[in-house]
């Protein structure tokens, strides 16, 4: 678990800041420089300022105001985001094909926002590339661990992976570490399409820098494609200074009342502006004041989809653009009928697509907003200003920021981190949930456990990653009778109780497909976005206080249309505090899936439970042999 995984000593960082930072530069000499505006498309390349000369060029809030117009080139480790604005001629209806991807992690030090850190990167660049495919290809993906220290996975969010469970990429579930210096090649065929990423599954990891965006298309969304010209890929996310086994091992310390690391920043498409003069000259942190805001570089009068990816550890964030409604046309992969709104909420790990229509006054350029929800925080931090903005520009000018007729919506902020409210969200291609045949309440709570260490707990079980072999082995000799014992306790519907106590693993469709109900119940403060990895589940009902048995049995459990047709589906939903949320799925997928909150702190104390599905098939499959491998290097 993550208590093995040492901060990265400092002696490893590859390469040296740039020089022409300067330590805790505080605001006033200014020069902002646009980059890479080549075509007026795509995620600009950022507004930046640097140590220029030109001290009458700030805000009277103290904001940066661009000035320049020279090109300045990337850091050698940023991504260029022009890669994350997709090609619209891309041809949606070929052949299926086998696409080959290379990842190579490794650490380094970076400063997405200017402030210097340990992080991690993916092929030496931050944030991942984009991986874009067809339904119906295959995709091979070699990931080569350069890390020192630290074992990797990479997990496919939302990524069915029928039949191939063992390149779900999850560490103690569906493998083993990938170990340093080595490799491991993902080969699957992706059988959905929509808005993924995907991210290391391995301890914290992925907060470091460890993810990517993985867009899917396929010929079924050729209506959706008549809703917009252009689409482009937008990461929200929060952002901490310190490597997140610092955060966690604070977070996991005794007595510290379930208290989450607070991020001290955010970032959109992995950079945003922060104020270094709020770090104090003995705060040790080395600062660049040379980052500013994203520029989303636009023309005018045209629609572009935003594929927003809350790529963060903690904070849902609300997202808005001034004086621009969003038409909310997809959910987790799911197309939905266009639905308006002013503020978007988008919790970790969740996907939306927003059709945003640049036809406003183009006189000024605008800001992009996303708000943390900060209510969500038990903490707080010194540094964090909560709104992380980009600008949006078809003006004609990118370099200008918004003037004062770029106005923020006047909507209540939400006082609760929750969904966007699905009744409003309507499946474009309409699947009503057969009937259920079988429900499992899980209920999860935080509590103070043994040595006062603060853990949360599944059904009483705090998870906890096995070591040197999987569930997903275990089961698969257990079933086969590869291991001693009685194959028999392995196939069951209900708790598989052959596992180690860490480990919450309920059985269906031991024998045939069944349609599972999950009553997530939480008795738990904080809000809480559970995935459940291999499916897309319906959401069926929330609420809090009391379930109404009498209307499940009667309504719910047997698909009553009046009750339940074509509800939403998706494979991330948040639980509000002390509250529950039914959902369905069909166990049509042989392996064991992870069912557990996204907010890294939370699953690493241990919001994990598990389904093992389809114990006939399971008993028959083979794990491949570079799999087993992993658990014995
Ligand atoms: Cu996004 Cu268990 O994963």
């Amino acid at each position: 678990m993550a208590a093995d995984q040492a901060p990265l000593a400092k002696e490893l960082s590859p390469k040296p800041p740039r020089p022409r930072g300067r330590l805790l530069v505080v605001s006033g000499a200014v020069t902002v420089v646009v980059l890479a505006l080549a075509l007026g498309l795509g995620l600009g390349l950022g507004l930046r300022k640097n140590g220029g000369s030109n001290p009458s060029a700030s805000s009277p809030t103290g904001e940066p105001l661009p000035g320049g117009g020279s090109t300045t080139k990337l850091e050698d480790w940023r991504l260029d985001i022009r890669q994350y604005t997709l090609d619209m001629k891309w041809d949606i209806s070929a052949p299926p094909v086998t696409r080959h991807f290379d990842l190579i992690i490794s650490e380094g030090q970076g400063w997405p926002d200017g402030v210097v850190r340990d992080m991690l990167f993916i092929n030496g660049k931050f944030p991942g590339p984009l991986i874009e495919a067809n339904m119906g290809d295959r995709l091979v993906v070699n990931v080569t661990n350069q890390l020192t220290k630290n074992a990797t996975a990479i997990h496919w969010h939302g990524i069915f992976q029928n039949g191939t469970n063992w390149y779900d990429g999850t560490t103690g579930i569906t493998q083993c570490g990938i170990p340093p210096g080595k490799s491991f090649v993902y080969n699957f065929t992706v059988e959905q399409f929509g808005t993924y990423w995907y991210h290391s599954h391995y301890s914290t990891q992925y907060s470091d820098g460890i993810f990517g965006p993985l867009v899917i298309h396929a010929p079924e969304e050729a209506n959706a494609r008549n809703l917009y010209d252009h689409d482009q890929i937008v990461l929200v996310q929060d952002w901490y200074h310190d490597f997140s086994t610092v955060n966690l091992d604070t977070y996991l310390a005794p007595d510290n009342e379930n208290s989450e690391p607070v991020p001290d920043n955010g970032l959109i498409n992995g950079m945003a502006y922060f104020n270094c003069s709020l770090y104090g000259a003995d705060s040790g942190r080395i600062c660049y004041d040379n980052n500013t805001y994203s520029v989303l570089s636009l023309e005018a009068d045209k629609r572009y989809r935003l594929r927003l990816i809350n790529t963060g550890s903690f904070a849902e964030f609300e997202f808005s653009v001034d004086n621009h409604s969003l038409s909310v046309i997809e959910a987790d992969g799911v197309l939905v009928h266009p639905q308006s709104v002013h503020r978007l909420p988008i919790h970790v790990a969740q996907r939306y697509s927003a059709v945003l229509t640049t036809n406003a006054s183009h006189s000024t350029n605008y800001w992009l907003r996303a708000e943390m929800v900060t209510f969500c925080f038990t903490g707080t931090s010194p540094v964090l200003d909560p709104t992380t903005k980009a600008v949006i520009s078809y003006s004609g000018n990118a370099t200008i920021l918004p003037s004062e007729s770029s106005v923020d919506w006047s909507d209540p902020r939400l006082t609760i981190c929750q969904d966007l409210d699905e009744s409003k969200l309507v499946p474009a291609v309409e699947k009503s949930p057969p009937p259920a045949t079988t429900l499992w309440r899980i209920d999860f709570s935080f509590g103070i456990g043994d040595h006062q260490l603060d853990r949360a707990k599944v059904n009483g079980t705090i998870w906890s990653p096995l070591i040197n072999t999987t569930t997903l082995i275990s089961a698969v000799d257990g079933l086969s009778g590869k291991a001693n014992g009685n194959a028999s306790a392995w196939a069951v519907d209900g708790q598989v109780s052959s596992f180690s106590a860490d480990q919450f693993v309920v059985g269906v469709s031991a024998e045939a497909v069944e349609v599972v109900d999950i009553l997530l119940y939480s008795l738990d403060e904080g809000s809480h976005p559970f995935h459940l990895h291999g499916h897309q589940f319906w959401i069926l009902q929330k609420g809090s206080g009391p379930f109404d048995w009498g209307n499940y049995y009667t309504n719910i459990k047997p698909s009553d249309p009046r009750t339940v047709a074509n509800a939403l589906r998706r494979d991330t939903l948040t639980i509000e505090p002390y509250a529950w949320a039914l959902i369905r799925f069909v166990a049509d997928n042989p392996g064991l899936w992870a069912l557990h909150c996204h907010i890294t702190w939370h699953m690493e104390a241990g919001l994990l439970a598990q389904f093992m599905s389809r114990a006939d098939v399971l008993r028959t499959m083979e794990v491949p042999r570079d799999v087993r491998a992993l658990c014995s290097s």
